[in-house]
This record gives structure tokens, C-alpha cells and sequence, in this order.
């Protein structure tokens, strides 16, 4: 579903990734791992094409797409959750959701308010709620919804766990099985990797803009060196 191979990106003149190579199959759940600072927003913003990497190549679903816009990426099929959550505070949760809306897409059952209330149940007891009066973890949740409304085949998710609650957590690990239950395709980004188990079915490590590991989350798990090495704080 997407594949990623030898991608170089630049802020400025830093030079940021130094050939990352990834893929996510099709009803895959991949989680990239890595400290603060490692160059994880960076792999998602280069893949959406918010930052046109300087080399490499991003198949999306069999087309490239490293030379496209970030809406034409979107149109392809590939949503994208950034880490800093982008709602509507004076809009209803209902209304934020209609913003998303878009065409459904040929071979896959269109996302409705309802189906989205049962993957996110907080959300169903507050839709005349303003987004301005949910809680981080209600609005990180209706941000996601509100990228599902463009029924995407694949979601990139910038750091979904980060800064919830415990609780809160819990319910965003339990809709992103559901995702994967609904046959989407997720590449995210985590720094937490207790999260990321409960979660993935492989797992990159990246560290300096690197690819250090790539596996599976067994394979990880029966490797504390590594967790040591580039994921411990
Ligand atoms: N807009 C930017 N301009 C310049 N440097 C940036 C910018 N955003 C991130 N960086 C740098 O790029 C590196 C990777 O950042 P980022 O991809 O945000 O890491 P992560 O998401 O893993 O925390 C860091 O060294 C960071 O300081
Ligand atoms: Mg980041």
C-alpha cells in the first residue's frame, strides 16, 4: 500500500532524513518509533508531500507520489493526522466531522457519523459539543474522525497516544485495532512504545533521521538493547 524507499528531506539547508525506506501493506498497522527530535513528523510530512523530499521515491496504492501536492496525495487516498490537532473550536463535533466529508471511494463502505461514534464512543455523548470544549484527548479523537470522513485507504498518525490520559489511551489503542478491523491501512509515529504493541503489527525504529531497526514487534520486544539504545528517554 505504501512504500518508501531511500527518501532525503531538508529543513532549509539541515538536512533532516538520510534515506529512510519504509513499507506499509495493505490492512497493515506499522508504527515508527523514535525519541523526540528523530525525524518522525518529518517521514509523515515528506510521504503527505508537505515537505517534497529532495530524493527518493513514495508509492501510494502503486502510484508515485513524491512529486505531487499534498491535496492531490489526499484525493489518491492517504489521510493525514497531524500531531498538532487542527479542529474547529467554535464548530460542533457534528460540524467538524461534515468539514471532512468527502467522496466515498470505489470498494470500501463510506464513513458515517454513526459508524465514527461506535469507533469513538466519547464522541457520540458530545456532538453539539464546541470543539473548544473538548478535552485533548476528545479533540485528538475528532481529529481523526474528521480525516476518516475522506474515507482514506491509509492514515498517517502523528503521535496518537501522546500527551492522553491513561484512560484516554486505552480507547485510542482500541479504535486503531478497529481501524485495522475495518481494513485501513496505518502508519504511525510514537515515542510511547507500550502503545505501539498494543497496537502495530511491525515496527520501524528511526534515530538521526535513520531507519535503525525494522521488524516485528516480537522481534523488538526480544531485543531490549534496542529499546535502550534508541527508544529510552
Ligand atoms: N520546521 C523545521 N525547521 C527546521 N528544523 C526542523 C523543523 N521541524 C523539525 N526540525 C528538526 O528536524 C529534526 C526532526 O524533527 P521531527 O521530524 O519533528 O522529529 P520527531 O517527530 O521524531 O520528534 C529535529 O532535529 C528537528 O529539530
Ligand atoms: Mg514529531
Amino acid at each position: 500500500m505504501l512504500q518508501v524507499r531511500n527518501l532525503h528531506a531538508f529543513y532549509g539547508r539541515a538536512h533532516i532524513l538520510h534515506g529512510v525506506s519504509l513499507d506499509a501493506g495493505a490492512g497493515e498497522v506499522v508504527a515508527l518509533l523514535g525519541r523526540n527530535g528523530a525525524g518522525k513528523s518529518t517521514v509523515l510530512k515528506a510521504i503527505m508531500g508537505l515537505l517534497p523530499p529532495a530524493e527518493g521515491e513514495v508509492a501510494f496504492d502503486g502510484r508515485r507520489v513524491e512529486r505531487l501536492p499534498p491535496y492531490r496525495i489526499a484525493r489518491l487516498g492517504l489521510g493525514y493526522v497531524p500531531e498538532e490537532r487542527r479542529i474547529f473550536t467554535d464548530l460542533t463535533v457534528s460540524e467538524n466531522l461534515e468539514v471532512g466529508r468527502q467522496a466515498a471511494r470505489a470498494g470500501l463502505p463510506p464513513w458515517t457519523e454513526d459508524k465514527l461514534f461506535a469507533l469513538f464512543p466519547n464522541l457520540a455523548a458530545m456532538r453539539e459539543r464546541p470543539g473548544g470544549r473538548m478535552s485533548g484527548g476528545e479533540q485528538q479523537m475528532l481529529t481523526i474522525a474528521r480525516t476518516l470522513m475522506g474515507n482514506p485507504r491509509c492514515v498517517l498518525l502523528d503521535e496518537p497516544s501522546e500527551g492522553l490520559a491513561p484512560i484516554i489511551v486505552e480507547q485510542m489503542a482500541r479504535s486503531i485495532r478497529a481501524l485495522k478491523g475495518e481494513g485501513l491501512t496505518v502508519l504511525l509515529s510514537e515515542q510511547n512504545l507500550h502503545f505501539s504493541q498494543a497496537v502495530a503489527d511491525r515496527a520501524y525504529i528511526i534515530e538521526k533521521g535513520q531507519i535503525r531497526f525494522g521488524g516485528s514487534m516480537a522481534e523488538l520486544a526480544a531485543d531490549p538493547s534496542l529499546r535502550e539504545q534508541y527508544l529510552s528517554v
